[in-house]
């Protein structure tokens, strides 16, 4: 890598997401943990990355995955101790691996010593004032302080009781009651998290992933939502004043010698109001959920990529590409379905799916990503082509999205099943033959689906991926920004359903690289003379066509 590519490494890099729980297992308990990932670090070299972002790995009672954090300053015993996580950062740097680290400001664990705290030392107090807590509406204040809908479906405020026992106030939570919500206006709240940033900072963290980004600052006055808000209206979502906080934490990841990246999780439809989170003095990427949300439709995703370049031009920050992530259903499975678009309120169980069709588009679907210019993210196992679990046993599912809908909703324990490793053993090998059972089961059939089953075989997925992010790696037309659409592949001009453009200048036909992905009925042919370098299809297969469901990259 040159110098340049290296300095700005965020802008093009293939960050791996680590879930810890289900990655490995390294001591047998059945939960995945730090030391299962340091033996697997040179399955993530092999692969081609050069990051990890890890979900939250600290001390937490796991009422939401980790996304309920007691203490951000230590790591939680089930996945390891803090040495442990400093020498996986340091080891995972000498392979050529960077590390993010998941922090999580909109709210604590109801465990987390300032809520304690606040709830021992009772209305009125200093306590109290880091988070939202409110006396109710009605008589004997016994109605909800506001009716905001929680991001986990339901209301957003639970009541407190008294230590004599009568009810007391309510707090505010945006997802379970198990996460209050941090009140952004506090001078502590503030100076806490610039603390926590250079902790990580301070321990060799590349950067920093910033969960709900977009949530962290309330309107004081606690109002009802409107029924159209406009920009910067929102009583709890893209706030003005968030800019202020992220401007602060630029600043701090600013000033280390390599500099440390913030990469936002900032949910929002609008993409200008998005890409303000990305002005040169605040985040450096954020995760672009409008594309991984469209349906495998090339005019749906033709319009996402334009519009998402379009609106990062201006900012001049990268694009990213996420095709999934902790909290969504697995690609194999959302592109076998007639409906392939994601939406949380949409997921049910029992939705008809085509798994070999669904296989076929994901396939194709990290061609896609890994060609467009930007940062590329791929969530674990989705290299391995995991479908989503969806038979999980019902009372093994502890994702509190899916109690809270009533048990309508799966939730997204499906996507956070432990990796198979191995053909065989009592956990594929996500944990030592004989070990205890993982903490979610892993289907009967995932042997075939192991690392070990997909190494060496050229038509697995995991071929595939180690291909795909090698040619990202070696190809110069694909580190930089330059992206044309084609009207054209060869004579034959490109049809609706197919997506094709040309990566690199351009300037010397030898330097471009074209990418085709063909979402038609039809095949698509190649021009004469095409340089085939990778297709999505079977490798021992020449292409002379793109078949249906196919990506081929070549060289015109
Ligand atoms: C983010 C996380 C998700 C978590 C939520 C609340 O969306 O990705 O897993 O449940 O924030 O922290």
């Amino acid at each position: 890598m040159s110098t340049g590519y290296e300095a700005e490494w965020w802008r093009s890099a293939v960050i791996y997401q680590v879930y810890p729980r289900s990655f490995a297992d390294g001591n047998g308990d059945g939960t995945g943990d730090l030391a299962g990932v340091r033996s697997r670090l040179g399955y993530l070299r092999d692969l081609g990355v050069d990051a990890i972002w890890f979900t939250p790995w600290y001390v937490s009672p796991l009422a939401d995955g980790g996304y309920d954090v007691a203490d951000y300053r230590a790591i939680d015993p089930q996945f390891g101790t803090l040495a442990e996580a400093e020498a996986l950062i340091a080891e995972a740097r000498e392979l050529g691996i960077r590390t993010i680290v998941d922090v999580v400001p909109n709210h604590v664990s109801d465990e987390h010593p300032w809520f304690r705290a606040a709830l021992a030392a009772g209305p009125g107090s200093p306590e109290r004032e880091r988070f939202w807590f409110r006396p109710g509406r009605g008589e004997g204040g016994a109605e909800l302080p506001t009716r905001w809908v929680s991001d986990f479906q339901g209301t957003t405020w639970t009541r407190t009781t008294n230590p004599d026992g009568t009810p007391g106030e309510w707090y505010l939570h945006l997802f379970a009651p198990s996460q209050p919500d941090l009140n952004w206006d506090h001078p502590d709240v503030r100076r806490e998290h610039e603390e926590i940033l250079r902790f990580w900072f301070d321990r060799g963290a590349a950067g920093i992933r910033i969960d709900s980004a977009a949530l962290l600052v309330k309107d004081p006055e606690l109002p009802e939502v409107p029924e159209h808000p406009g920009p910067g209206e929102h009583p709890h979502v893209d706030r003005d004043a968030l800019h202020d906080v992220y401007r602060s934490w630029r600043a701090v990841a600013d000033s280390y010698d390599e500099p440390r990246v913030l990469v936002g999780e900032v949910w929002l439809p609008d993409t200008a109001r998005f890409t303000r989170f990305l002005r040169p003095d605040e985040m450096h990427t954020a995760f672009n959920f409008d594309f991984m949300a469209r349906p495998w439709d090339a005019k749906a995703l033709r319009e996402s990529v334009t519009t998402t370049l379009d609106a990062h031009a201006p900012v001049g920050a990268p694009a990213t590409w996420v095709l999934s992530n902790h909290d969504v259903t697995r690609p194999v499975t959302r592109y076998g379905r007639q409906d392939s678009s994601f939406a949380f309120t949409a997921k049910r169980f029992g939705t008809p799916t085509d798994l070999v069709t669904g296989l076929r588009r994901a396939r194709a679907a990290a061609l896609l990503v890994a060609a467009l210019p930007g940062a590329l993210y791929v969530y674990q196992g989705d290299e391995l082509g995991l479908p989503e679990v969806e038979d999980l046993p019902l009372d093994v599912i502890q994702d509190p999205m899916h109690d809270r809908s009533g048990g309508v909703d799966p939730g997204r324990d499906g996507c956070r099943v432990p990796l198979p490793w191995t053909r065989a053993g009592s956990a594929f090998g996500f944990g030592p033959d004989g070990g205890s059972a993982p903490w979610l089961p892993q289907p009967a059939s995932w042997g075939d689906l192991s690392v070990e089953a997909q190494d060496g075989d050229p038509a697995s997925t995991l071929s595939l991926y180690r291909r795909t992010l090698a040619a990202r790696r070696a190809e110069p037309a694909l580190h930089g920004g330059a992206f044309r659409w084609l009207d054209a592949v060869g004579e034959a001009a490109v049809g609706d359903d197919v997506l094709a453009f040309a990566r690199g200048d351009g300037a010397a036909r030898d330097d471009a690289l074209v990418c085709v992905v063909n979402l038609g009925p039809e095949p698509v042919a190649l021009p004469g003379g095409a340089r085939v370098l990778l297709h999505s299809g079977d490798p021992r297969e020449a292409l002379d066509q793109v078949p249906t469901d196919v990506a081929v990259w070549f060289r015109p």
